[in-house]
């Protein structure tokens, strides 16, 4: 086939019906088959959990709780996330705060460090295990008298740190300031503070919160 085209010599003229035959026949392939569709991806399978979960049975609050955690979990987030005690707090997360001060066994621990399987067939009390509000323990009416907070956020952890900190001075467990570790501890000032350190109030309620922890102590330790 040749152009009509007066312009094209031999060589130009094969060239140009090349192009449009190709033309031609692209364009006829489009219309018989339409535009490949893109592949559509198969849908994603789910992951097996790399994870198995680990049953863990302890008490909290006096209530028996068997539960299946990664093992990865914290108390805290144990607490929180899948019991659902949500007084607690998560504050720094890396046991620099205190907001997440529970007593484990009878002693007080940040939960943010504590891994949940270490605490198995333990006991641990939170802040709602301490009193409620028709029936407030001794340390949280005394914190309510003196006005021991102001945002609140410090207030479960720094009422379970006291607990359990008139605890240890009954125990005659001494601190880092006492000056002789085979005398009874007495809650002094200087030991208060000590003892009360690893609790952060952003609120500054620290002289609220001394007065409402020396009442309790003055008729405990
Ligand atoms: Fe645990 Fe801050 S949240 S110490
Ligand atoms: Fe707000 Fe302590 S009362 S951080």
């Amino acid at each position: 086939m040749q152009t009509t085209d007066p312009r094209d010599d031999g060589v130009a003229c094969d060239l140009a019906l090349t192009r449009r035959d190709l033309l031609l026949s692209g364009a006829a392939g489009v219309a018989a088959g339409g535009v490949a569709a893109a592949p559509i991806p198969a849908p994603a399978q789910p992951t097996p959990n790399p994870m198995p979960l680990h049953p863990l049975s302890l008490t909290v609050n006096g209530q028996r709780h068997a539960v299946e955690i990664d093992t990865r979990t914290t108390l805290l987030d144990l607490l929180r996330e899948q019991l659902h005690l949500t007084g607690s707090k998560k504050g720094c997360d890396h046991g620099q705060c205190g907001a997440c001060t529970v007593i484990a066994d009878g002693r007080r621990i940040n939960a943010c460090l504590s891994l949940a399987v270490l605490h198995e067939g333990g006991s641990v009390t939170t802040i709602e295990g301490l009193g409620t509000p028709q029936s407030l323990h001794p340390m949280q009416a005394a914190f309510v008298k003196h006005d021991g907070y102001q945002c609140g956020y410090c207030t479960p952890g720094q009422i379970c740190s006291a607990v359990a900190v008139i605890d240890e001075v009954r125990a005659g467990i001494p601190s880092h300031v006492s000056a002789d570790l085979n005398a009874k501890p007495l809650l002094s000032a200087q030991e208060l503070r000590e003892r009360m350190s690893g609790n952060i109030c952003r609120c500054g309620a620290y002289s609220n919160i001394v007065d409402a922890i020396t009442e309790v102590a003055g008729g405990a330790a």
